[in-house]
């Protein structure tokens, strides 16, 4: 059987995606160069599906290294994750995250055209909104990026609609995710960041846990409720579903759509500490400091069109997803090296 190719397959979205295909009766084959991850994430999908993963590690821009891969197995579709995705560094290293990003994408497609294999799900991003003015964001919402990450989400959105729009046989999902949190209830797989954490669950949890002293809160005067930012979180699982829906969809379905995964549903940052700290038991100490530079206030997403494509919607509530994000952090103080 055929196998759905995973492009960043070790990494945190990947990894539980992974899961949902194996369980959804796919075949998989995880590519990945681990410069964000480790091989042990694999090793644990395995655990938790009691089966091994094949896996190669190459990098997307090594044109090379894809055709031996597409030349030596047997590949139908592509999820692509593949990519650099921290907003702050992407200011630092523009070209980094052109090169990977951008250039990766179409070495990825170029090699993809070459072996006939034109299904493809794609990670994009809430952030290719930018300050979005009407809530909830519907996926027609005017596009804008205020920083090289989200300017090459932006640019790959245009060259996988150029690509579609030059050869009919292509079918594309671009999924745009709302803020991914959670883990794999086993937690045996969950997020694993590098150094401290730029995102605000896996702060919390490191807080949580003794880690860090205190979670910052970037600004309480933004127009929401209690004045913190307020963001569209999805449980991970959540998400792996969608994609494996959008799969599903693109088996029956040319052309390109382009998608939100979220639940609908925003919560500020003070709902989620006060949420981790009273279904965990846990205590999350934090001060009110300065706005983060970029930071919007609101964003979250109009859901519709996923449940009306592809018959998806997120299932688990935020209890669900700070319960799992804790377990993970619990069972693994030190992510994949615990
Ligand atoms: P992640 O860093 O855990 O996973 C990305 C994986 O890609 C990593 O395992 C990394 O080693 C690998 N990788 C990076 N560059 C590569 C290259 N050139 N060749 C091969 N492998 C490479 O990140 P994630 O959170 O799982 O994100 C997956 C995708 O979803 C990314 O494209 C990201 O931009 C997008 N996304 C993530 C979020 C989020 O908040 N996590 C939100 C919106 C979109
Ligand atoms: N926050 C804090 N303290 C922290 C970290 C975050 O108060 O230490 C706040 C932020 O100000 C924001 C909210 O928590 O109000 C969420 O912040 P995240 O950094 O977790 O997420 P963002 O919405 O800023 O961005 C994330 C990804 C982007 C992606 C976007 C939409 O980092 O790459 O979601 O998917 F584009």
């Amino acid at each position: 059987m055929p196998a759905i190719l995973l492009t960043g397959g070790a990494g945190y979205i990947a990894s539980h995606t992974a899961i949902c295909l194996l369980e959804a009766g796919f075949e998989v084959l995880a590519l990945d160069n681990f410069s964000n991850s480790q091989p042990q994430a694999l090793e644990r999908v395995a655990q938790i599906c009691g089966r091994s993963i094949p896996f190669v590690q190459a990098d997307i821009r090594d044109e090379a290294a894809l055709e031996h891969v597409f030349n030596t197995h047997q590949i139908s579709a592509v999820v692509h994750f593949a990519g650099l995705k921290a907003v702050g560094e992407s200011t630092e290293k523009p070209l980094e995250y052109y090169d990977n990003n951008v250039a990766g994408t179409v070495t990825l497609c170029r090699v993809m055209a070459r072996h006939g294999v034109k299904q493809l799900v794609f990670s994009s991003s809430a952030t290719v909104y930018g300050d979005a003015q009407k809530m909830p964001i519907c996926e027609d919402a005017p596009r804008s990026a205020t920083n090289p990450y989200g300017q090459s989400k932006l640019m790959l959105e245009y060259i996988l609609a150029d690509l579609q729009a030059s050869d009919p046989q292509w079918r594309i999902a671009v999924l745009r995710y709302f803020n991914p949190v959670g883990a794999h209830p086993s937690g045996l797989i969950g997020e694993n960041p590098n150094g401290i954490p730029n995102n605000l669950m896996p702060f919390i949890s490191q807080v949580a846990v003794g880690k860090r002293a205190k979670l910052s809160v970037f600004g309480d005067d933004y127009a929401t409720p209690d004045g913190t930012g307020v963001r569209d979180y999805i449980h991970v699982m959540d998400l792996a579903d969608g994609h494996v829906k959008a799969l599903q969809y693109l088996q029956q379905q040319a052309g390109l759509v382009a998608v939100n995964l979220g639940t609908g549903q925003g919560y500020s940052v003070l709902q989620m500490v006060k949420a981790f700290s009273e279904i965990n038991q846990v205590a999350v100490p934090y001060q009110i400091v300065a706005r983060r530079p970029g930071d919007i206030g609101t964003c979250y997403a109009d859901a519709r069109l996923a449940l009306q494509l592809f018959g998806w919607k997120a299932e688990r509530d935020l209890a669900d997803m700070v319960r799992d994000a804790w377990r993970w952090q619990q069972q693994n103080p030190d992510g994949y090296c615990s």
